[in-house]
């Protein structure tokens, strides 16, 4: 596995351009690209018949038209559905004009790969793999057999070259799965608090990078620090205020993932 250090803060669209479309749409994630994120975030799930979606609840209640668990749904259920309307009325009650958001289907992770395949310049993509306990393994299975379809499953040739994917989860148990079926992916350790085990800076076994909430960086700002002595990148979520943009920076981050990538590229004098 390969991880060369950033030359600069990356930028990188939490489910897309979330703020601006529908999160985890390809209306959100061709914002992103537009806007110049340097990376695509996305949850994956799989369906009941084992396709990989970009959805981030358990249930599609919250983004989309329709009921039920994605884990209980087929692929074909999913594609009925309309995940941009719940954004239409979210931007009505601050605007009397809607926005008509344009593919607003669920979204593969395959037509992401797509996507990005087709970009016409480098955007690399952080996959969270969400509740993959549950799933026994199918889940990272899935995962690296799409990525190696698309090619991206293998070192990338200059040993100081970064990995244009990279797997992140609040699992350790998932990244340890994917580094043993796959050590060339840099792996993402995620926390939403900071585990007595973890306190030190140190990471599960193998994981470069790790994954604050911005919540531990703002009440535990020496943890970068701390983390980074330890000899990792430090990649922050989710990242969407001015002040906690000049936190991340003053701190040396290496990534920071966020709802608005172009208000953040922006703040960096990148836009
Ligand atoms: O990028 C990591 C972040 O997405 C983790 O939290 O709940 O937004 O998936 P969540
Ligand atoms: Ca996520």
């Amino acid at each position: 596995m390969t991880l060369a250090r950033q030359q600069q803060i990356q930028v990188v669209a939490h489910r897309g351009a979330s703020d601006e479309a529908p999160e985890h749409t390809l209306a959100a994630y061709r914002r992103a690209i537009e806007d110049g994120a340097d990376a695509l975030e996305c949850d994956v799930r799989l369906t009941a018949d084992g396709h990989l979606v970009c959805v981030h609840d358990r249930r599609v209640n919250r983004t989309s038209n329709g009921r039920g668990a994605v884990s209980a749904l087929e692929l074909a259920d999913l594609a009925a559905l309309d995940f941009g309307s719940w954004k239409n009325s979210e931007a009505s009650r601050t605007s009397t004009e809607g926005p008509d958001w344009e593919d607003t289907s669920v979204l593969t992770l395959e037509r992401l790969l797509e996507l990005v395949a087709d970009a016409g310049r480098r955007v690399e993509l952080a996959i969270e793999t969400k509740h993959p306990t549950r799933w026994a393994g199918q889940v990272e299975e899935r995962l690296l057999m799409l990525l190696k379809r698309f090619g991206l499953d293998a070192p990338t040739g200059a040993p100081d070259a970064p990995s244009p994917v990279r797997v992140m989860s609040f699992s350790a148990r998932s990244l340890h799965r994917i580094q043993a079926a796959s050590p060339h992916l840099p792996t993402v350790y995620l926390m939403q608090f900071v585990s007595p085990r973890h306190r030190d800076g140190r990471l599960p076994r193998g994981v470069p990078i790790a994954g604050p909430g911005i919540r531990i960086v703002r009440s535990h700002p020496g943890y970068v620090e701390k983390l980074k002595r330890a000899g990792h990148q430090v990649h922050v979520w989710t990242v969407n205020e001015p002040e906690d943009i000049d936190l991340c920076v003053g701190l040396g981050v290496d990534a920071i993932i966020t709802n608005r990538p172009r208000a953040v590229l922006h703040q960096l004098g990148r836009g």
